[in-house]
């Protein structure tokens, strides 16, 4: 199965941009470990955690989310990277909170995301847990993620598809 899978739902980018400016909080992005790994904490990789109730598109969204894959749980944030910064190749892991997959929405920037090789999407499901990066863009790239927590990659594919939500799923391999 391909990495990403579009998702088709409209989304009203306009709301989730303002937010994003509005809101206080952004910080840099850190794994909270102790390793001196190059996540600990970047300055040009900002995350602002998010909750449903702050904004009646991201409920409306995550509502979505919800009732196609209802064992998920989900952690929202946005992530702003900083023009001229490449998001090195890793994958989505924490010990305190393993994240199966993910939902991103981009809503600047024009950078592609490489797994096998790049992909550039606007709202699409993930498998972060395959390594991957993201070269700098000369823009500001900012998106809104929902970390998943529970069903695995290619289970959440198959329940988004089955509530046509996504491109339909060919079951080919390399699909
Ligand atoms: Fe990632």
């Amino acid at each position: 199965m391909k990495p990403l899978h579009s998702i088709s739902t409209p989304i009203n980018r306009a709301p989730l941009v303002e937010l994003a400016h509005r809101i206080q909080g952004w910080k840099p992005f850190s794994t909270g470990n102790l390793y001196n790994c190059w996540s600990d904490s970047v300055e040009s990789w900002q995350q602002l955690k998010v909750q449903p109730s702050q904004s009646p598109e991201i409920q409306r969204l995550t509502n979505v989310w919800a009732a196609a894959i209802p064992e998920a749980q989900f952690q929202i944030s946005y992530y702003a990277q900083k023009p001229g910064w490449d998001l090195p190749r890793h994958s989505d892991n924490s010990h305190t909170w393993p994240t199966t997959c993910a939902i991103n929405c981009v809503l600047t920037g024009d950078s592609p995301v490489i797994f096998d090789k790049p992909y550039r999407y606007s709202l699409a499901i993930l498998n972060v847990t395959e390594p991957h990066s993201v070269p700098s863009s000369a823009t500001p790239r900012l998106i809104l993620k929902w970390a998943v927590f529970g069903p695995d990659y290619e289970t959440c594919v198959r329940l988004l598809d089955a509530a046509d939500l996504i491109e339909p799923v060919k079951m080919n391999p390399g699909n």
